[in-house]
């Protein structure tokens, strides 16, 4: 496994719900939005995770079906318990693989939070051209991270480098800089994608409290979670300490943090 995605363990539904489910869930609605798709239609959707997006689509968009792919077990077994299975299918899978999907048998083909996960963009984005009708939307989103996106994230891994020079190579800034409005367009246009457009979906993160937004990071699912379970008891709470200390309060002792995702729309020719 390559150094820096040594850490990106996705196996557990609810602590990936602690850490980042909750607010994918605050982002989804708003990418359901900037689509705006006709009801009765025919998704599939890329790395749905725990079915934060796939529940958004089925509460909101009145689809006819979705078929949500997704390499974790674990994931699927969240998903599965949440969401009934009349109106979404959930299978094993990954996005560069979908040669199981006929051409042309979707109306829209999305995925939330995934594609810098991918290790192959262009041809995850290839397969959503070619399983999705002519005319059809291919949309997908990615945090903003290059630009601090995820505040929560950022401040995490700011302490973590202060105390461990190794840990500034892991940040998602630097392992997904094409996280941008115009690395999102030239990717579109890459993948042969018609009439791309990208826009920013924002929301806040708000922790009730210190403990609130600590705790997941010690679940290890997701990158910075995982980096956090994997150090030796003192470092860690080292760590802690610090983003005590340093973490911006509101005055009733909450924490407020911006959340920032690119939403990238293209036709399927
Ligand atoms: C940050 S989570 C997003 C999950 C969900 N879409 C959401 O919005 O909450 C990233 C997801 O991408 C999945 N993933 C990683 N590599 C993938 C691949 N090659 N194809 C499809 N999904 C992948 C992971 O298993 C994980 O569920």
């Amino acid at each position: 496994m390559a150094e820096h995605t040594r850490h990106d363990a996705w196996q557990a539904g609810e602590a990936y719900d602690a850490y980042m489910g909750r607010w994918s869930r605050r982002i989804a609605p708003l990418f359901l939005d900037l689509l705006d798709p006709a009801p009765r239609a025919d998704w599939l959707e890329l790395g749905c995770g725990t079915g934060g997006l796939t529940g958004a689509i089925v509460d909101r968009c009145d689809p006819r079906h979705v078929t949500a792919l997704e390499p974790s077990e674990g994931f699927l077994r969240t998903a599965r318990e949440r969401i009934s299975a009349e109106r979404a299918t959930f299978v094993a899978g990954t996005a560069e693989r979908l040669a199981t999907l006929p051409a042309a048998a979707f109306d829209l083909a999305v995925s939330g939070l995934v594609l810098n996960f991918v290790p192959d963009r262009l041809a995850a984005l290839g397969e959503m051209r070619r399983v999705t009708r002519p005319g059809g939307a291919v949309a997908f989103y990615v945090w903003d991270y290059p630009g601090g996106g995820v505040g929560f994230m950022r401040a995490f891994w700011t302490a973590a480098a202060a105390l461990d020079k190794g840990a500034g190579d892991l940040t998602e800034d630097r392992r997904f800089p094409f996280c941008t409005r115009d690395g999102l367009l030239d990717l579109a246009r890459a993948a042969g994608l018609t009439s791309p457009s990208v826009a920013p979906l924002e929301a806040a993160s708000v922790f009730a409290d210190f403990d609130d937004y600590w705790h997941p990071f010690t679940l290890g699912t997701g990158p910075a979670p995982g980096y956090c379970a994997s150090l030796p008891d003192e470092a860690r709470a080292r760590l802690r300490q610090r983003l005590y200390d340093t973490l911006p309060r509101e005055q009733d002792g909450s924490i407020r943090l911006g959340l920032r995702a690119w939403a990238a729309v293209s036709r399927a020719g």
